[in-house]
This record gives C-alpha cells, sequence and structure tokens, in this order.
C-alpha cells in the first residue's frame, strides 16, 4: 500500500484511520475525501484532502488517478438508523457510491476495503455465536445494502480479479468524532451523558444484546486485513469481527464501578429498536482469528475505564 484514497474520511471511523494510517504510510500517501471540508480539522490539515461526493463517479476516478492511488479504502455511507429514514437516499449513495468506488478500483488495478455490518443480518439468522457463513435475510434497507455490498465485492474479486476485502463491524465506540445515525449509537452516548448530567435515558430497551466494538481494535482490524497474506484468505466479503456483547444494563453497571451514582432509565425508540431486535446478539469471529489473526485488545470494562479517562480529558461534563 503506497497510496491510500479514504472515502467519508471525516467521519467516525475515517477520522482515526487516516490519522493512525498518516502515522504508518506517511502523510503524504493517505488522501482523504469527503462530502464536506470543514476548517481546522485534524484529517483536513495533517495531509491531502479532497471535497468528493462518492455518487460522482468521474470525480472519484479524476482523483484516484491525479494522486496515482493503490488502494481505495470505501466508508462513505449512511447507517442504520438514517438509512431507515431516508432509503432511496440510502440506496442511491450506498450502492451507488459503493459500485463507483469498485468501478475505480478495478481500473486502477487497487486493492479495496469496505465495512460491512452485524446489520447484514436479520431476525432469521442464529442469534447468538453467529456463524461466519449463515442466513442473511436483513429487514431494514441498511442491511439490504450491506449484503449487496458484500455480493458485488465477491463479484468483483471471482469476475474482475479486485483485491477485495471487508469486515462486518460490530457497533463502534469511540471518543474522538461522535457516531453518525446509527443504532448502536447509545452505547457512545452513554458515556458523554454520564460525564456531563450523571444519567441516561437509553432508547434502547432493557435486555438488548449487540455486538460492540472499541475504535482502537477497530482500526487495527483494517489497517491489518489490508496488509494480510491474501493466500491466506478464504473469507473475504466480509468477516464476522467480534469484541465484546452487551446490553443497556450491562454498560450501565460498568459504569456505575467508576460513577456509582449513575443511573439509567428507558424511552424506547421503536424504529431503532426494531432494528437492534433483528440483529445478532453476538459473532463468531473464529473465520477472522485462523485467516488474518484478528485479535481484540479491548473488553467492556477496558474500554469503560479508558472512554470516561478521555472524555473527561476532552472537558466532557467539566
Ligand atoms: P459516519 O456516518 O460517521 O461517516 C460517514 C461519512 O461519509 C461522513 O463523514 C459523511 O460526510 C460522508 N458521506 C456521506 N455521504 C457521502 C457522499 N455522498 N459522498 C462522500 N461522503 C459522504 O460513518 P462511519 O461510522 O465512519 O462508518 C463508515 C462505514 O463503516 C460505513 O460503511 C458504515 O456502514 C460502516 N460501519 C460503521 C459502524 C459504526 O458503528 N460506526 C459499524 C458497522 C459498519
Ligand atoms: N453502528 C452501525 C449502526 O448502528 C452498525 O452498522 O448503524
Amino acid at each position: 500500500m503506497k497510496k491510500i484514497l479514504v472515502t467519508g474520511a471525516l467521519g467516525q471511523i475515517g477520522s482515526e484511520l487516516v490519522m493512525r494510517m498518516r502515522e504508518l504510510y506517511g502523510r503524504d500517501n493517505v488522501i482523504a475525501t469527503d462530502l464536506r471540508k470543514p476548517d481546522n480539522n485534524s484529517v483536513v490539515t495533517s495531509g491531502p484532502f479532497e471535497t468528493l461526493d462518492v455518487t460522482d463517479y468521474q470525480s472519484m476516478l479524476r482523483i484516484a488517478k491525479k494522486h496515482e492511488i493503490d488502494t481505495l479504502v470505501h466508508l462513505a455511507a449512511l447507517l442504520s438508523a438514517t438509512a431507515e429514514a431516508k432509503p432511496l437516499l440510502a440506496w442511491n449513495i450506498n450502492m451507488g457510491g459503493l459500485v463507483n468506488a469498485l468501478e475505480v478500483a478495478r481500473e486502477l488495478k487497487c486493492k479495496f476495503f469496505t465495512p460491512s455490518s452485524i446489520g447484514s443480518f436479520g431476525p432469521s439468522t442464529p442469534k447468538d455465536n453467529t456463524p461466519q457463513d449463515t442466513i442473511q435475510r436483513p429487514t431494514t434497507m441498511y442491511g439490504v445494502n450491506k449484503v449487496s455490498g458484500e455480493l458485488l465485492c465477491n463479484y468483483y474479486h471471482t469476475k474482475f480479479g479486485v483485491d477485495t476485502r471487508g469486515v462486518r463491524f460490530p457497533g463502534l465506540i469511540s471518543y474522538k468524532v461522535l457516531p453518525g445515525g446509527g443504532t448502536t449509537d447509545y452505547a457512545v452516548d452513554i458515556y458523554y451523558e454520564a460525564l456531563k448530567t450523571g444519567k441516561y435515558t437509553s432508547f434502547i430497551d432493557k435486555g438488548t444484546k449487540m455486538d460492540m466494538m472499541y475504535m482502537p481494535d477497530a482500526i487495527n482490524a483494517i489497517i491489518n486485513l489490508l496488509e494480510a497474506d491474501e493466500s491466506k484468505l478464504k473469507h473475504r466479503n466480509a468477516f464476522n469481527i467480534a469484541a465484546m456483547s452487551f446490553s443497556p444494563e450491562e454498560v450501565a453497571s460498568e459504569i456505575k464501578k467508576h460513577m456509582p451514582k449513575f443511573e439509567l432509565s428507558y424511552k424506547v425508540d421503536p424504529v431503532r429498536q426494531n432494528i437492534a431486535n433483528s440483529w445478532p446478539n453476538s459473532m463468531d469471529s473464529t473465520c477472522a482469528k485462523n485467516e488474518w489473526g484478528f485479535k481484540a485488545e479491548y473488553d467492556l470494562a477496558k474500554m469503560t475505564t479508558d472512554m470516561l479517562e478521555k472524555l473527561s480529558a476532552k472537558g466532557i461534563g467539566a
């Protein structure tokens, strides 16, 4: 990987991935792109940045050629709750953007990474220890996009030889950039509100378990899968990866170990609750471990300590 282009680079994942990749591969070798270009943003100021709408194929190709890229990391997408509110827009951005990115990768012979999600599963999928290869009949637009995307990435590999790779991310928890319209966002909000107000009203109901992961593990997973020996990859699009699985009351009780007065209440959002109910409780990541050595460093306790420390250091709740 000599020149890497990242789409959706100002989002929750891209903001951290770009900075880490610039440390590893050199600041001028990671070209960040997004719809918007805010001033004083470290992704914009720390290396090459281009404004790019991923539904505009000609602009994507022009930018990719200009920077002579050999790797494309495609992150731009609408997440589950936003996609459910705007399903046709989600189809156009999530599928239109993906096929454009795959076409650029095919034309310029790039290595390619795009994330799938726990959202690619549905209510008929086995909920516990969800296997790598199993039923995928999602009931959300986001899930339909993610399964279609997995299949499209496999197709570009078998038909055109594009080196496509992907993971099924759980809900991602981080302290640098807020999540952008997902169902698992409550698990980030809860830390902010714990520090700001000492209490949190969850839009996801008691007892609803979902897979989650702390951002440093997610960033390592992207880089390690991109660096993995291609000959060892039997699955490509996309690998189950998992770190922890918890419900709102379980994360609350972990926060209470640091903040004994913290209070959790519920005001369930039926749309996001339905989405959560259709997703697995916990995925089996054995294939990712065996094929490219995936390993998560953070469990719920270690992540909670770090989240509260890092958010406090940012002045949240001060
Ligand atoms: P995000 O919503 O935080 O960021 C997405 C970025 O894409 C934003 O900066 C937005 O400005 C940009 N964008 C939106 N429309 C665009 C367009 N038409 N052209 C160019 N840029 C556009 O998302 P994220 O959490 O960083 O997610 C990145 C990818 O990872 C997505 O494919 C998402 O489905 C997947 N994923 C995320 C999670 C998670 O918990 N964050 C979990 C599973 C999978
Ligand atoms: N965190 C993402 C969402 O909730 C999962 O793909 O949409």
